[in-house]
């Protein structure tokens, strides 16, 4: 189904948008608002077989005569990888205007139990992969004077209990963006994250909950429901759009007010949720 948008179809027509983690979820879902948009769209990931799946939902979206989808195989955690990706989106679609970093990984683990390659696993490819992405695209967004979008997580600012990992690489991520609308402002390259809540239907929030912790925490958000794959792709296209020209080293939480409410309630009930490696005494 076409993403429901008041913006005009051809908002972003001409213009070409690369998404890491494009092939589902949140990304997925960022990729069809800017299809729709009329944008030439390429999503990067680890497996082809998705890729080419949500290729074919992308190509149903775009108008006619619009956009074109290119679905291109890459590690975010390999540069040189994410460098061919890059170069070969310039070539079959056109320099990168818009670039969304969103490839991550998380798992459930007390910090206790976690290891250093478990650690180092989600700093590469959310922190890490976040950096080569963007230091990748560099060449194209300056001579586009593009943008940069970072999904990143509340874990980022709010401490949440067996999430030290994703909560360092998060953090980092919004520092990165930070710095990186600093330095490359002068290029007139904005750079900004998004802080999505709970996303129903997503993979990220599959992993971290149940449905018995989905009906206290869903009552527990200010606006009383979880959030959409949608409403975070409107907030990406707005930040991609001249409706933001001026708006550069922010942090967007669009998560109904979630994270005001802080990680208590969630520190409390993350115990009933299952670990690979059950921990004894939970209290
Ligand atoms: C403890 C774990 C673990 C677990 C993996 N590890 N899973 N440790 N509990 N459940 C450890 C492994 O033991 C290993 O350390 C290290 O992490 C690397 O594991 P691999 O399986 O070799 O890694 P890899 O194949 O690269 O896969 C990366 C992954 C995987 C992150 C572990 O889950 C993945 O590919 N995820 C992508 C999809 C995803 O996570 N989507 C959700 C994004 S949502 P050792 O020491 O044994 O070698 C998100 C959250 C936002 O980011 C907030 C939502 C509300
Ligand atoms: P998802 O569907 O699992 O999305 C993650 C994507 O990243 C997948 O398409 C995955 O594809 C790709 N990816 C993972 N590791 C990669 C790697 N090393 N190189 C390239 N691609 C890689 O999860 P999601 O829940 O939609 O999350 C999307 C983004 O939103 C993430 O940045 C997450 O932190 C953020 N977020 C989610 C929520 C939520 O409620 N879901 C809340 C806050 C923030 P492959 O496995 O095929 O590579």
């Amino acid at each position: 189904m076409t993403p429901q948008t008041l913006l005009p179809p051809n908002l972003f027509a001409g213009r070409t948008a690369f998404i890491t983690g494009g092939g589902s979820g949140i990304n997925l879902g960022v990729a069809r608002h800017f299809a729709a948009l009329g944008a030439h769209v390429a999503i990067c990931g680890r497996t082809q077989a998705r890729l080419d799946d949500a290729a074919m939902q992308l190509r149903d979206l775009a108008t006619p005569g619009g956009g074109r989808v290119l679905p291109v195989v890459a590690d975010v955690r390999d540069p040189a990888a994410l460098a061919a990706a890059v170069e070969r989106t310039r070539q079959e679609l056109g320099p990168i205007d818009v670039l969304v970093a969103g490839a991550a990984g998380n798992f459930l683990c007390p910090a206790e139990q976690l290891s250093p390659n478990g650690f180092r696993t989600v700093i590469d490819i959310d922190l890490m992969g976040s950096f080569h992405a963007a230091r990748a695209a560099f060449d194209q967004l300056r001579e586009r004077q593009g943008c940069l979008i970072f999904i990143s997580a509340p874990q980022s600012f709010v401490p949440q209990a067996w999430q030290l990992h994703v909560g360092a690489a998060k953090a980092g991520v919004d520092n990165l963006m930070r710095n990186l609308a600093v330095e490359w402002g002068r290029f007139g390259i904005r750079a900004n994250s998004i802080v999505p809540g709970p996303i129903e239907g997503t993979e990220g929030l599959r992993r971290l909950s149940s449905p018995e912790v989905d009906e206290r925490a869903r009552a527990a958000v200010p606006l009383r429901r979880y959030g959409t794959v949608d409403d975070i792709a409107q907030a990406a296209v707005f930040l991609a759009s001249p409706m933001a020209a001026y708006v550069s080293g922010t942090v967007l939480l669009v998560d109904g007010g979630n994270s005001l409410v802080g990680s208590a309630l969630w520190n409390e009930t993350v115990k009933t949720l299952p670990l690979r490696n059950p921990v004894e005494s939970q209290s």
